[in-house]
C-alpha cells in the first residue's frame, strides 16, 4: 500500500470511535481529509463538528457535515488529527500544516484524543520533524533568538504562510527532544509564542497506526 492508502485505512478504522449523537472535533491535514470524506458515510448520526483550521471547515461543509463553533458546545466527545511524529508515549509533533493553535485548543477539550497516521510517523525519539511554533508577527525575531540561546535548534521562519489566526511559523530544525511536557513548557514561557507544535501535556490517548499489516492501535 502507498502511504495515502495507509492513511485512508486509519482515517477509515477511526469512525469507530464515534459516538452517535455527540459533537466531535476534527483536525487537519492530508490523514484529517480522508477522515472527513469517510464521515460524510455518518454525517447524519453525529450533531455536528467542530473544526481545526479554515480549510477543515470547508471540507466538512463540502461534505454536507454541520460546522459547530467551539464557543457554542458543552462537549466534544471525540477528536481525530493526524500528526508528524508520535513516540511511543504519544507525544506527538503536530503543525506540518500550521493549524496547530486551534489543534489544540479542540484536543484540549475533547475527552479523548483519537491520533491517527501511518506507521512512517512513529519514532523512538521527537524532534527529526522541525519543531513548529507559531508567533505573534512582530515578535518573530525576538523568540527566534531566545530559541537559539535558551533552547537550541535552529528556528526558521515559514515563507509565505501566515496562519488561520494571522500570525507565523518559526519551524525549529535540529531539537533532540528527551523531555517532550518540558520543552513544551519552556516554549510556551518566551513572550510573543501563541503555541508550539509539541503535544505532550495533551497527547493522544489512542494512536491508529496504518502498516502494510493492517491497522495498529497503539495506547497511552
Ligand atoms: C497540521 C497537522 C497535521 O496533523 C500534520 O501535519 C500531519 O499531516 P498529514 O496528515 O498531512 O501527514 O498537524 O497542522
Amino acid at each position: 500500500m502507498t502511504q495515502d492508502e495507509l492513511k485512508n485505512e486509519v482515517a477509515k478504522a477511526a469512525l469507530q470511535y464515534i459516538t452517535p449523537g455527540t459533537i466531535i472535533g476534527v483536525g487537519t491535514g492530508s490523514t484529517a481529509n480522508f477522515f472527513i470524506d469517510h464521515l460524510s458515510s455518518m454525517k447524519d448520526s453525529i450533531k455536528g463538528a467542530v473544526a481545526s483550521s479554515i480549510d477543515t471547515a470547508n471540507r466538512l461543509k463540502r461534505n454536507g457535515i454541520p460546522v459547530v463553533n467551539l464557543n457554542a458546545v458543552d462537549e466534544i466527545s471525540v477528536y481525530i488529527d493526524g500528526a508528524d511524529e508520535s513516540d511511543h508515549n504519544l507525544n506527538l509533533i503536530k503543525g506540518g500544516g500550521g493549524a496547530l493553535t486551534r489543534e489544540k485548543i479542540v484536543a484540549a477539550v475533547a475527552n479523548q484524543f483519537v491520533c491517527i497516521a501511518d506507521d512512517s510517523k512513529l519514532v523512538d525519539s521527537l524532534g527529526k520533524f522541525p519543531l513548529p511554533i507559531e508567533v505573534i508577527p512582530m515578535s518573530a525575531n525576538y523568540v527566534k533568538y531566545q530559541i537559539i540561546n535558551s533552547i537550541g535548534g535552529n528556528p526558521v521562519l515559514r515563507e509565505e504562510l501566515t496562519t488561520d489566526n494571522g500570525n507565523l511559523i518559526l519551524d525549529i530544525h535540529g531539537l533532540e527532544i528527551d523531555d517532550p511536557k518540558n520543552l513544551e513548557n519552556r516554549l510556551n514561557n518566551i513572550v510573543g509564542v501563541v503555541t508550539n507544535g509539541l503535544f505532550a501535556n495533551r497527547g493522544a490517548d489512542i494512536l491508529l497506526l496504518g502498516s502494510q499489516n493492517g491497522v495498529n492501535i497503539l495506547k497511552s
